[in-house]
């Protein structure tokens, strides 16, 4: 299918970043052991990794005998990931798409979906779309694991006409906000993405608003670790 415009310039921005991150390690995955027990609590099978990155977590769960599908918006990322399947000798199924596009999957085919440190790359109403998507895809009673920056621990300095200076993170950067949560970086390794930072219990509310119950969460350093079950069809509250 051909690629708009956006998406492939959305595309280059993130093969930059892709390219720069082993400048300042900006990107470290983390795998949740609370996640992991879940998983096996709820004999989960089948994985879709948002933004799956270098493919660690993807290749971590795939070691684990899980099916996992990879999708991932950068051609680096998406390379890297291949590589490391290679070298531990797993097999993932790489999907090279923006994740706030139609989702290549079947309603109700998936037992969880993961999103670390990925969906806040956009508006507030492109990740609640992308919530939906979600759901569509997520059988009864599968998991949705995010890990998503939380605007609370943002240490912001106005410097006026809707600029700010951030400097949580232990990087300083100089983000434009236009409305309270959204923004977008002026320097840094994201410069000129958007990005949109959940306070937590607004996060919990909007995913709960859904079909789902929140079933662990923890505040980590600057960002929120949230984990949520989607409902059985018969439960009506
Ligand atoms: C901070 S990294 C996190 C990577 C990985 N999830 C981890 O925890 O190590 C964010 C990833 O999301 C990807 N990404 C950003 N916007 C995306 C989009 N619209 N569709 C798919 N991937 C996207 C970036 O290319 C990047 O690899």
């Amino acid at each position: 299918m051909a690629k708009s415009k956006k998406t492939v310039s959305k595309r280059q921005n993130y093969d930059d970043v892709w390219k720069n991150s082993s400048i300042d390690g900006h990107f470290k995955a983390d795998i949740p052991q609370k996640m992991l027990e879940l998983f096996k609590q709820e004999k989960v099978q089948t994985v879709l990794d948002l933004g799956a990155g270098d493919g660690t977590i993807a290749v971590a769960l795939a070691k684990q005998g899980k099916t996992v599908y990879a999708l991932e918006i950068s051609n680096e990322g998406i390379e890297k990931t291949k590589a490391q399947a290679q070298e531990a000798q797993v097999s993932v199924h790489v999907l090279e798409q923006d994740m706030y596009q139609a989702l290549p999957f079947e309603d109700r085919s998936l037992d969880a979906v993961i999103a670390f440190q990925s969906l806040n790359h956009n508006t507030l109403p492109k990740i609640e779309k992308l919530f939906a998507e979600i759901t569509r895809i997520l059988k009864h009673g599968g998991l949705f694991i995010v890990k998503a920056a939380n605007f609370n621990s943002f240490d912001l300095k106005d410097l006026g006409d809707g600029l700010y200076e951030d400097s949580h993170g232990g990087i300083s950067c100089t983000l434009r906000f236009s409305d309270k949560q959204t923004y977008v970086p002026q320097d840094g390794p994201e410069k000129g993405l958007t990005h949109y930072a959940f306070l937590p219990e607004q996060l919990t509310e909007k995913i709960e608003a859904l079909e789902y119950t929140q079933i662990y969460a923890e505040i980590l350093q600057w960002h929120i670790l949230a984990m949520f079950k989607k409902n059985e069809p018969n439960i009506h509250i």
